[in-house]
């Protein structure tokens, strides 16, 4: 496990993007496995940045994003699809067609979990980018998720909802269900990339760094992978300087 911490929120961006930026150079048809929420905004925008003054090209990268909320897809704002699109996809030049997120709106949403694992077992995910939730989870992937898991349907806690209801006009309109790659799928990339920030963040650090490993702190099994990168800012850090 490499940690690096750094002092705010827009060098931790940079930094996990130079991480990103050696895997696309190294590989143009590299699978990224990309997440949503706050953390990994700064990365994209580097991304962006980079793409339109050095031409970094996405034309043949591959992306799988980890969740997407069940009953949002296309077209809803708040959904993940459309966050992609919004901070990453309509701005580099990768291929829509390339691009696949769980589709929450799929009217046998069992089915869309088998599929969609069937689609992560045909390829190989060169960096699986990760941000982490207070309590510790990664993807959707909530306290006591076995580490066997694959994508499947969640219903997420309280406190998931609660920190993701300042995205959303009230806390009833958060979804009480997502769709998730599981631990397993995620423990199958290459490379996992995970950023934190803020003092929200420091117990949940904390634990996937220092602590057991075990399904309470679904992070904490980022211990048993054999390339992992950790970038903090120093509130993030808080607790395991
Ligand atoms: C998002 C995801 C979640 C978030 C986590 C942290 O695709 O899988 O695990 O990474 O909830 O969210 P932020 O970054 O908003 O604090």
């Amino acid at each position: 496990m490499r940690i690096f911490i750094e002092k705010d929120y827009d060098a931790m961006s940079r930094k996990a993007f130079e991480v990103i930026k050696e895997v696309i150079v190294n590989n143009p048809n590299a699978v990224l496995g990309l997440a949503t929420g706050s953390s990994p905004i700064g990365m994209y925008q580097e991304m962006v940045k980079d793409h339109k003054e050095n031409g970094t090209s996405y034309k043949n990268i591959k992306s799988v994003n980890l969740d997407e909320y069940v009953g949002l897809g296309e077209g809803d704002e708040q959904s993940y699809v459309t966050f992609m699109r919004e901070n990453l996809f309509n701005h580099v030049d990768i291929d829509l067609n390339n691009t696949r997120l769980p589709n929450g709106k799929a009217v046998d949403l069992q089915k869309e979990c088998d599929n969609y694992n069937a689609y992560l077992d045909s390829l190989k995910v060169d960096v699986q980018v990760l941000g982490i939730g207070s309590n510790g989870h990664i993807g959707f992937n909530e306290p006591n998720t076995p580490f066997g898991s694959v994508t499947h349907i969640v219903d997420l806690t309280e406190n998931t909802i609660k920190d993701n209801s300042r995205l959303f006009n009230s806390i009833d309109e958060v979804p009480k269900q997502a769709l998730s790659m599981g631990i397993k799928n995620i423990m199958q990339a290459k490379l996992l990339l995970l950023v934190a920030s803020g003092k929200n963040k420091a117990d949940a650090i904390y634990k996937t760094v220092k602590g057991d490993v075990c399904e309470t702190v679904p992070a904490s099994v980022l211990q048993l992978h054999n390339n992992v990168v950790i970038i903090c800012d120093e509130d993030a850090a808080s607790l395991i300087k």
